[in-house]
C-alpha cells in the first residue's frame, strides 16, 4: 500500500520529467492575476523554473516526514519582510499546480488531485503562517 505522499511523489515523477511542465505551470499561475504576473516581471524564468522543481520536491519530502528546515527557508524568503508574498496567493499557486498536473500526469484523476492538495497543504500553511514573523 502506498501512502498519500508516495502517490504524490510518483505522480510528480511522471509529470515533472517533461521539460514543459514548469513552463506551463508559470503560464497558468501568472494567468491567474495581474498581481502574480507583476511579481515575476524581473525574474529570470529559466532559473525560476529550476528552483520551483526543488521547491515542490521539498513540500513532498516534508509530507513524507523530512524535517521542516527547507519549508521554513521558503517561509522566510517569501515572508513580508523579504519577498512579501501575501498568503492569499497560495490558493492560486496550488490551483495552478493541480491544473498543470492534470495536463502532464497521464495517470491524473480527480481523487489524485485531492490527494495532492491534502498532502501539500500542511507545508504550504507553514509558509503562509511565517508571512508576518
Ligand atoms: C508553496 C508554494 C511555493 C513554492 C514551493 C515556491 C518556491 C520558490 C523557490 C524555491 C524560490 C527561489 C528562492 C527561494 O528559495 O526562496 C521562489 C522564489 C520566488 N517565488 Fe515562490 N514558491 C511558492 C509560492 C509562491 C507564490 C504564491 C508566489 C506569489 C506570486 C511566489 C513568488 C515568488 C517570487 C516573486 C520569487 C522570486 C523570483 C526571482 O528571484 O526573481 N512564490 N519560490
Amino acid at each position: 500500500m502506498s501512502s498519500n505522499a508516495d502517490l504524490v511523489f510518483q505522480s510528480y515523477g511522471r509529470a515533472c520529467s517533461q521539460p514543459e511542465f514548469f513552463e506551463r505551470f508559470y503560464t497558468i499561475f501568472m494567468g491567474k492575476s495581474d498581481d502574480i504576473r507583476a511579481m515575476f516581471v524581473n525574474s529570470k524564468m529559466e532559473t525560476q523554473r529550476g528552483l520551483l522543481r526543488g521547491g515542490i520536491m521539498w513540500l513532498i519530502m516534508h509530507a513524507r516526514g523530512m524535517p521542516d528546515t527547507k519549508i521554513r527557508a521558503l517561509g522566510e524568503s517569501h515572508s513580508k519582510k523579504n519577498m512579501d508574498i501575501h498568503p492569499m496567493h497560495y490558493n492560486d499557486w496550488l490551483d495552478a499546480l493541480i491544473e498543470t498536473l492534470e495536463k502532464f500526469d497521464p495517470e491524473y484523476t480527480l481523487e489524485l488531485g485531492q490527494t495532492w492538495r491534502a498532502t501539500l497543504l500542511p507545508g504550504i500553511q507553514m509558509i503562509q503562517n511565517m508571512y508576518h514573523d
